[in-house]
């Protein structure tokens, strides 16, 4: 156990092929794999100090004090760890974004992947990249995927001990540039935590579930070989199928909002006309349009021309998580 305050950063992801519904919601086991792409210079930092005498667990989040459910999740979480450090002390986390909630940039990917290198290593544990992963998905599943940098996939598994995320491609593998299209900041109504526990309602999602592996192979070899045309088809299949499931479950649950539809329209045609670029819409009504980064200054022209679109804001392909001294 330190008693010193550790510090952990790490960048949200984006999803190839999407996590959308659970085998195990507790265990947050998913119902298929999924590939995701790691984002540069958007990030969440995260400093957790565990303190003797301290009756509960604190959050600070963007300076501000946080209680409610933000603290619950926290604290659950937090469990987890105290039953790995085989202590029962509470702890003081201190989180910071570098970019704005509800833009459609999953948060909770980072800020579980911080939380679970921050609070492990401040607890005395030295956890490997598969044990860091593991606990990340604990706290919302896709933080197992900013755990490894660069392009990662997340391995099915058969059960806990082997669910987590590994590296398939290094972010200097292939110069990618995802520009977030913002529609809209408001909060969404169904989080991707309920979301996911809906999944199972629609009648598509064991046909989605069903042909995971096709989706996987055909996105892990379009990353490996550097083909966008191939990348791009499958994701935008992969998205499209995501939200077919969505669409048809009970209730229904319907990301999409006029905007979304002209921004997806609008990068058929760009890609029709010859620019490498497709699109994916993750549990919410922006649409994160992916490109080669040397064609990324016109991506982000031509989205800024599309009515409704109010900001474009763009990433790299970023690194692992990590701590900072
Ligand atoms: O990890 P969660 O519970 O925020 O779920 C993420 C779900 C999607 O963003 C829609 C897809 C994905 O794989 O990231």
């Amino acid at each position: 156990m330190n008693a010193r305050s550790i510090t952990a950063q790490a960048s949200p992801n984006i999803a190839l092929i999407k996590y959308w519904g659970n085998r195990d919601d507790s265990l947050r086991l998913p119902a298929n794999g999924s590939i995701a792409m790691s984002l540069d210079g958007l990030q969440t930092r995260t400093s957790v100090a565990w303190e003797a005498g301290q009756a509960a667990d604190s959050l600070t989040l963007n300076g501000i004090p946080t209680a409610g459910a933000a603290l619950a999740r926290v604290t659950n979480f937090l469990d987890l760890v105290r039953a790995l450090a085989g202590f029962e002390l509470h702890a003081k986390v201190a989180s910071e974004n570098n970019f704005p909630i509800g833009a459609g940039i999953a948060s909770s990917a980072s800020a579980f992947a911080a939380l679970a290198l921050a609070s492990s290593r401040a607890a005395g544990l030295d956890l490997d990249e598969a044990g860091l992963s593991r606990l990340a998905r604990r706290g919302s599943g896709s933080a197992c995927r900013s755990i490894p940098g660069g392009f990662t996939e997340w391995l099915l598994g058969t059960g806990d001990a082997d669910s987590y995320a590994v590296a398939i491609a290094p972010p200097a593998h292939w110069d990618l540039a995802d520009c977030v299209a913002i529609v809209s900041t408001v909060h969404k109504p169904t989080g991707s935590t309920v979301g996911n526990t809906l999944a199972g309602t629609s009648p598509l999602q064991p046909a989605r579930v069903a042909d995971t592996s096709r989706r996987l192979d055909l996105c892990r070899r379009a990353i490996l070989e550097r083909d966008f045309a191939a990348l791009a088809a499958i994701v935008e299949f992969d998205s499209d199928l995501m939200h077919a499931v969505m669409m048809t479950s009970t209730p229904q649950l319907f990301y999409w909002q006029p905007p979304t539809l002209a921004v997806m329209a609008a990068v058929r045609e760009a890609r029709a006309q010859g620019l490498p670029v497709c699109y994916t819409v993750d549990a919410g009504p922006n649409v994160h349009v992916l490109t080669e980064a040397s064609r990324a200054g016109q991506v982000i022209e031509f989205l800024r021309a599309v009515p409704g679109v109010r900001d474009v804001l763009r990433a790299g392909v970023g690194g692992p998580a990590r701590l900072l001294p």
